[in-house]
């Protein structure tokens, strides 16, 4: 059997992952019909809305989907009809960390990843090849195959692929563009194989052939949760340097620079920071700690739990030394908390280090103002609210603020942080700000962002992660 020629894709999930990914493949792929779907109206919607109003920004993207939408890329709520239609069928909904039963805390909820495999076997009337492009724990491949197989109607066989996603929020349409690599597992049989070939040449209209990797399903699966791993350590291990730089005076920057040098070890994701955040880091490393723990392998799980743990502190000490810099107090005082997503260029703000500073700072009653170019604040309330459950939205209001401006956000505020690497912080007209400011005006920079001397010569008490003051 000759492997397929892709002619028609489903994507079901229109997320950060699944629209990015699969609209990049219908601009590269002309001669393929994408059709990506959601049970979200309102995404699905916003994805349709005839001024662009995407439902997720990342820079590129507009401009990716104005050039395919209507001719070979559609998004649409029937996602049966994109399952009956399509060849191949990317599964890219959320697999959130469980909040409850066994595991929770760390396993990954795989039900919307089961409630979709079970709607592929229940539609489809013909053969397909099923990618699961979610990021799940390992051998999630063999359980949706168990699935399909166990409910698939005679004749309709299933072929099931790993393809995990890479793009990194913010560079999404970068990544997708020219990415490091494509990684493609299949099961090793003929059908595995040939599968593989079938999606292998849909990237291959656009991405180097050595630059698309075929492995085994379970190195697939298991090569995600080890890349993001292995990035989230490299932040967790800088972190834990900061600590120490902040404490003898030496300088995060320089160390960084210094280590990075070593080509063995590179200049790359050595940024310390106020801590990570995103979907991907602490999910993808509890898997792997549940993994572990799993396969009775309690001293790994250890190890890979310790780089959470250190984020954890590192957001802690983070919050800790504006109190200890505030005079030991920042009860009644006002904050003005700059960013709110994980990182620049997104509005994404799954596990955002701001969510946590910012119940810190409720916790030592202090008021809180809040900006941040992209999220929506219905966002910022949602999440905030998820933080503190025992907190009423109203309650949660008295003490917090969200504003349009920065300058906004820091009039008459006693301190600045700055969570988040918006661009537009840097460019910040700061002799403005400091003029509108409570005196001293403090500063903090959870993200080595600004020009600390600089600001130091307009009048600012500069507190920066991984610089301290003894020598
Ligand atoms: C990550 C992986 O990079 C990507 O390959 C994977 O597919 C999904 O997870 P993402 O979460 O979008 O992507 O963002 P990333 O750029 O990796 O940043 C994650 C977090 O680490 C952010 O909060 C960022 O601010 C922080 N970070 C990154 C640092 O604190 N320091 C650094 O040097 C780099
Ligand atoms: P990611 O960052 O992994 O892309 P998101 O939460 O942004 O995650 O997107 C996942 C999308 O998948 C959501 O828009 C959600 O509505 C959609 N989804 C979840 N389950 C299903 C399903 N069974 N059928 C169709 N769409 C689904």
């Amino acid at each position: 059997m000759a492997p397929v020629k892709v002619r028609k894709i489903c994507c079901i999930g229109a997320g950060y992952v699944g629209g990015p990914t699969c609209a990049v493949i219908a601009l590269k792929c002309p001669h393929i019909t994408v059709t990506i779907v959601d049970l979200n109206k309102a995404r699905v919607d916003a994805w349709n809305s005839p001024d662009f109003d995407l439902p997720i920004y990342e820079p590129g993207l507009e401009d990716v989907v104005r050039q395919a939408r209507g001719k070979n890329l559609f998004f649409s709520t029937d996602v049966d009809k994109g399952i009956e239609e399509a060849d191949l069928i990317f599964v890219s909904v959320n697999t959130p960390t469980k909040k409850s039963g066994v595991g929770a805390g760390f396993a990954a909820d795989l039900n919307y990843v089961e409630l979709a495999t079970r709607r592929i076997a229940a539609v489809a009337n013909s053969s397909k090849i099923v990618v699961e492009k979610s990021t799940v724990p390992c051998r999630t491949a063999e359980s949706m195959r168990t699935i399909l197989e166990a409910n698939s109607k005679p004749n309709c066989r299933f072929d099931i692929l790993s393809n995990p996603e890479f793009l990194a929020e913010g560079t999404a349409i970068q990544d997708l563009f020219a990415p490091d690599r494509v990684l493609i597992g299949s099961l090793q049989t003929p059908e595995g194989k040939d599968a593989c070939e079938a999606l292998r040449s849909v990237y291959a209209n656009w991405v180097p052939s050595e630059r698309i990797l075929t492995v085994g399903l379970w190195s697939s699966e298991l090569s995600k949760l080890a890349a993001n791993a292995m990035l989230a350590q490299r932040i967790s291990s800088i972190n834990a340097l900061s600590a120490i730089c902040e404490a003898t005076g030496a300088n995060i920057d320089e160390v960084a620079y210094a280590v990075g040098k070593d080509s063995r070890v590179g200049p790359k994701f050595l940024r310390a920071s106020v801590g990570f955040g995103g979907s991907c880091f602490q999910k993808d490393i509890l898997n792997l700690v549940y993994l572990s723990e799993s396969l009775h392998l309690p001293e790994v799980a250890a190890y890979w739990r310790q780089v959470v743990e250190m984020n954890e502190y590192q957001k802690r000490r983070f919050s800790k030394r504006v109190v200890d810099t505030l005079f030991n107090t920042i009860t009644g005082k006002k904050i003005a908390v700059l960013g709110f997503a994980f990182k620049a260029d997104t509005g994404d703000t799954r596990e955002s280090a701001a969510i946590t500073l910012i119940k810190n700072f409720q916790a030592e009653k202090a008021f809180v103002t809040i900006y941040d170019p992209q999220v929506p604040h219905a966002q910022i309330w949602e999440d905030l609210k998820e933080a503190s459950p025992h907190l009423t939205l109203e309650q949660i209001q008295k003490q917090v603020t969200i504003t349009s401006s920065a300058v906004e956000a820091c009039n008459k505020a006693e301190a600045v942080v700055i969570a988040t690497e918006w661009k537009e912080f840097r460019e910040i007209d700061w002799q403005d700000i400091h003029s509108r400011m409570s005196k001293p005006a403090f500063l903090f920079d959870g993200r080595l962002l600004v020009d600390a001397e600089k600001l130091r010569t307009i009048g600012f008490k500069v507190t920066t992660i991984g610089r301290g003051e003894v020598l």
